[in-house]
């Protein structure tokens, strides 16, 4: 959601928060602030309503006084409009202390009561502008704001990561999290705080990912982490795997169109190294392989894109494990009461690992005696931390809203889990499963192949541009994948889109058929061996018969489409498990292509934000 940043340290705030919240801007992109604790020792901000080359260009028509102290936030709305006065940074009472923050105070219109029956005035709807007057008032205590801010949080419900200054404090900046991230950047004379990795990668890759209920203190020399008791807590460090060039765009028209790209790669390095002998050997599951051989059901969970790669891991994992797996969205799951206990395997997806509704989902998973294992692209993510094991997909940052390449990555992270359980519990013949695992390992060069042909997608989706509705229908692993597709229009082009099971067609969406209504058909392999072929030929002919606009997307060699699709799209032959890794791509480009066509953001779409911390 909200992005944060802050530095203290002996280069120019300003450049640094600036380049900090470009890099976070992918998480809210409403408004942005600064503040910024001058030379001259005052407390200046800046904040505007807008994406953050708003506030860029404000600061260059009006400069503001810089200085080697400063917070920065780029906001995703919540509480109060978009507005200038409702962004962030909030200032106590005096003016003398800037404050930022991500997530949601639950409580917060009490706590606004009680400030405004002691006198208090409000500038803005926030629940953040409650936080920045407490900590004013807290901090007249006069012992400093690391125990003000713990008073102050101590009172907070809810999510949120808080981080302020106070102008008599020059080269000190406070942070406090609950249920939303916070990371540490540590530099030489200059540390670093974010919402992610992101905020300080050009800076420093020596990063540190603070704990649940935990406080922080960065001067330029120094870092402490206490639990918000003030007792002091051990921290460890790691090494930023990411390279700050592969969160640029690098020459791309946008972000997504760079990540499309990077799919061939996202894949290969997530197999990269887990393989030996011919088999999945998953090295960082060892202490839970005991575990694995002992449990009995597995529930998946995630929201939107990675609740559908989810979806295409259970096909896998019960076919070669022989576990049954449910999959859920997360949000169902949790308030729902499931049966849960030590032989369950919950296994959560998550791209950024700190999506809110996986993290309280996984929190109730272990609170009632469930075993969890996620599947994250981000490292030292909160989900990660929580859970029992991770199994890190190797997408690389992603850094466009709409989820691509950790899409097909996620569903490597889980074939290859389920190629790994399936050794551990001895349930598939090595022979078949090095078989799968070579499949794998070739699918890269095909999605290659596929983005080759990317040029007639380009075209498909400008004489698409005016469509006011798109369904998509697959069967088997082809039904996650048009979920994936619908999900992409709408998210990108703000077209109506719906996903469908070909075989649910006739229990009521082919009433939505009419003359001319576009409809992408994901068309299994006629090798496959559930003669899927024939039944979604089938299903083509009963919607074309009533005027569909047929949009195939089967392999190459498939002749049998032909006669009844009016445009086909091609993609290499696979085994039917692996096929969701290429038919996705073209639904991908398609959504992408069609956005640019209307001439919208595809790395921005309205309304969205990449990692969703509220609820
Ligand atoms: C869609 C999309 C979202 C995310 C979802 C979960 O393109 O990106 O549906 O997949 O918000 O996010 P993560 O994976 O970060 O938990």
């Amino acid at each position: 959601m909200c992005g944060i940043v802050g530095y203290v340290g002996s280069n120019s705030s300003l450049e640094v928060l600036l380049g900090g919240l470009r890099r976070l801007e992918y998480r809210g992109y409403d408004s942005a602030g600064v503040a910024v604790i001058g030379e001259d020792g005052t407390l200046s901000t800046r904040k505007r309503a807008g994406k953050l080359a708003v506030l860029a260009d404000d600061l260059e028509a009006r400069p503001m006084a810089d200085g080697q102290t400063g917070i920065g936030h780029t906001r995703w709305a919540t509480h109060g409009g978009p507005t200038d006065g409702n962004a962030h940074p909030h200032l106590s009472a005096d003016g003398r202390i800037a404050l930022i923050h991500n997530g949601i105070i639950e409580n917060f219109a009490v706590l606004k009561q009680e400030l405004h029956d002691d006198g208090f005035t409000f500038d803005s709807e926030t629940d953040t502008e409650v936080a920045a007057k407490m900590l004013g008032r807290e901090y007249e205590v006069g012992d400093g704001l690391p125990n003000a801010l713990a008073r102050v949080v101590s009172r907070l419900e809810g999510a949120f990561t808080l981080l302020a200054l106070h102008q008599d404090e020059p080269g000190v900046v406070v942070g406090a999290r609950r249920n939303s991230p916070l990371v540490i950047g540590l530099g030489e004379g200059e540390n670093f705080l974010g919402s992610d990795v992101a905020a300080f990668v050009e800076h420093t890759h020596r990063a540190v990912a603070i704990g649940q209920d935990q406080i922080v203190v960065i001067t330029p020399d120094d870092v402490a982490v206490t639990d918000f008791d003030g007792n002091p807590v051990e921290v460890e460090e790691f090494e930023v795997s990411w390279d700050a060039s592969a969160a640029e765009k690098g020459g791309w028209s946008s972000f997504m169109a760079k990540e499309i790209s990077e799919e061939p790669e996202a894949v290969a390095n997530t197999v990269l190294g887990r393989v030996d002998d011919g088999q999945v050997v998953l090295r960082e599951l060892a202490d839970v392989d005991d575990m694995l051989k002992d449990i009995d059901r597995i529930v998946v969970i995630g929201c939107g894109t990675a609740a559908y790669s989810g979806m295409l891991g259970k096909y896998a994992i019960e076919k070669w494990a022989r576990v049954p797996v449910e999959v859920e969205l997360s949000h169902e799951f949790r308030y729902r009461e499931p049966v849960l206990n030590a032989r369950t395997l919950v296994i959560s997806i998550s791209q950024s690992g700190e999506t809110m509704d996986t993290l309280m989902a996984v929190k109730y998973a272990i609170a009632n005696g469930a075993r969890t294992l996620s599947i994250c692209n981000t490292q030292g993510a909160t989900i990660a931390r929580e859970s029992d094991a991770v199994v890190y997909t190797h997408a690389g940052p992603e850094v466009a809203v709409a989820s691509t390449k950790a899409f097909v990555a996620q569903i490597t992270a889980l074939y290859l889990f389920g190629l790994h359980l399936a050794r551990v519990r001895g349930t598939l013949d090595p022979t078949v499963a090095a078989l799968q695992l070579a499949e794998l390992q070739g699918i890269p060069a095909k999605i290659a192949k596929v983005l080759k042909n990317g040029a007639e997608i380009t075209q498909l989706a400008k004489w698409m541009s005016d469509s006011r509705a798109v369904l998509f229908l697959g069967r088997h692993v082809g039904y996650p994948v048009a979920l994936e597709g619908a999900l992409k229009l709408k998210e990108l082009a703000y077209i109506h889109a719906e996903g469908f099971a070909a075989g649910e067609l006739k229990h009521g969406p082919i009433a939505l058929i009419e003359p001319g209504q576009p409809v992408f058909v994901v068309v299994p392999s006629p090798r496959d061996p559930n003669s899927l072929h024939a039944k979604v030929v089938s299903n083509i002919q009963e919607i074309r018969a009533r005027g569909a606009r047929i949009l195939a997307i089967a392999e190459e060699g498939d002749v049998a489409v032909l006669p009844f699709a009016d445009e086909v799209i091609r993609i290499p032959l696979a085994a039917p498990l692996f096929e969701p890794l290429l038919t996705v791509i073209p639904l991908q480009l398609f959504a992408m292509e069609l956005a640019t066509a209307k001439g919208l953001d595809v790395d921005q779409p309205r309304n969205l934000a990449k990692s969703v911390t509220v609820e």
